[in-house]
């Protein structure tokens, strides 16, 4: 059945009750490739809620690059997971605004006609680590819209009701829609993993990247000072703007970065540069290395982050962009009795201290474009192409990218609207 999208900003039921069908970008795994190719506009059928599940209208979508993967089908094909051999789908979109349209038996938090936005961590109930542990060590722990199915690229989305944050009445939909993923990450490693205080020194890489944009702004808000590492000088203006006490354009030390393969000469060599990077770390921070190294970038950049971190200081870690398989000399960690921490997304308990910050305004989502629904292949091609300049909401049911925004007392910013950057 082809997709019909004359309805999608008009409410086509009342709260409580659910249409049958609904228009979903749906990746299929006969078809995994290029984006603009594997991700297609459909009509499926609208899923009912579980217990202690809750059907979402989605009002805006978050763009992140799992989505991509999602569509790729790599490095593994995300069909072998969670409720996809089930429903044989793949509807992704793990960051969403929008109001909760039906719940399931044993809902009591939230009720149709709610507004919300929604991490995107999920575990069962009946797993041991959620009560005690964290959500994040159960077996059943999965990333929702990634691995599995009912993601934010839908007319409706099916979450478990322990992910439903209030929507910070000052933005708008889209731009509600646009932080949750990186920005709940970020909190994690820096408030949580690393246990970031006032005074510390914090060095933060890809820092006008989705995570860099909220680590800056935590540690400004945290009272701790951080240099930002980008790759121009206009995403370096934008950094300054979040808060960081200095920026380092990563091109003036293009030989720190490893590659792999290299001859003891060339090791020697990026030693060098990664020495002398380190040092103009410490000038930026008043003479004192970083006590934390905020890392997401992996391969080509670890063995920077262990040498320049101060003695027992921490590197967090939640990503590998450049390559996973990281190498460094060791006996900086082991002599200088340094700390690697390894980090994923986020639980109900911090996503929703975090989205307390943003309700306050005291951090600010930063966000590049609002693109129609018909445009999510399109915007995910953009991330594929590595065209984008930064964060891309996409408007579901909202008409335009204003809506939503109400006015409180006191007034809050919005979103920062940067040109380059997350
Ligand atoms: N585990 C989790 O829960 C989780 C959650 C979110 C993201 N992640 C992962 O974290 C990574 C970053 O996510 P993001 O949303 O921040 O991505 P992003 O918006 O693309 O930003 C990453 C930044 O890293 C920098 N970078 C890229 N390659 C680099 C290299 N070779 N050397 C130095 N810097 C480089 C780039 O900034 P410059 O060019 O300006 O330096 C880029 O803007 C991704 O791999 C993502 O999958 C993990």
């Amino acid at each position: 059945m082809s997709a019909d999208l004359t309805t999608l900003h008009t409410a086509r039921t009342a709260p409580g009750e659910l249409p049958g069908t609904m228009s979903a970008w749906v990746i299929r795994e006969d078809r995994l490739g290029e984006p603009k190719d594997a991700i297609q506009l459909e009509e499926v059928d609208v899923p009912e809620p579980g217990a202690f599940e809750v059907i979402v209208r989605v009002m805006a979508a978050g763009v992140n690059f799992n989505n991509v993967w999602a569509a790729l089908g790599q490095p593994i094909s995300i069909f072998r997971y969670g409720d996809h051999p089930e429903t044989g789908h793949h509807i992704g979109g793990s960051d969403a605004s929008g109001v909760v349209w039906k719940v399931g038996d044993g809902v009591t938090r939230w009720k149709p006609g709610d507004e919300v936005v929604v991490h995107c961590n999920q575990a069962s109930y009946e797993d041991v680590e959620v009560h005690g542990l964290d959500p994040l060590a159960a077996p059943s722990q999965r990333i929702w819209g990634y691995e599995t199915t009912w993601g934010s690229f839908a007319e409706f989305c099916k979450v478990q009701a322990q992910q439903l944050l209030p929507k910070p009445k000052h933005l708008s939909w889209a731009e509600a829609a646009s932080y949750g993923l990186t920005y709940f990450t970020a909190y994690r490693m820096l408030m949580d993993q690393a246990n970031m205080q006032a005074g510390d020194k914090v060095l933060v890489w890809g820092a006008a990247g989705g995570l860099g944009v909220f680590a800056l702004q935590l540690a400004k808000a945290a009272g701790a000072d951080a240099v930002g590492v980008v790759s121009s000088d206009e995403k370096g203006k934008l950094v300054e703007q979040l808060g960081a006490v200095g920026y380092i354009n990563r091109n003036e030390f293009a030989g720190m970065m490893r590659k792999g393969g290299e001859t003891p000469e060339e090791e020697k060599a990026r030693f060098k540069t990664s020495r002398a990077f380190s040092n103009r770390v410490a000038e930026l921070l008043g003479g004192e290395q970083p006590n934390i190294v905020f890392e997401h970038v992996g391969k080509a950049t670890f063995p920077t982050s262990v040498l320049t971190v101060r003695p027992f200081g921490k590197v967090v870690i939640c990503g590998a962009t450049s390559g996973y398989n990281l190498d460094f000399d060791v006996r900086y960690l082991w002599m200088k009795q340094k700390e690697i921490i390894g980090s994923h997304f986020a639980n109900a308990w911090e996503s929703t201290r975090a989205n307390a910050l943003i309700d306050e305004g005291k951090i600010r989502p930063v966000l590049w474009k609002t693109l129609p629904f018909d445009e999510v292949a399109n915007a995910h091609q953009l991330l594929r192409d590595n065209q984008h300049l930064g964060k891309i909401a996409i408007l579901v049911g909202a008409k335009d990218e204003d809506e939503g925004r109400e006015e409180t007392t006191p007034a809050r910013p919005g979103a920062i609207r940067a040109e380059v950057g997350a």
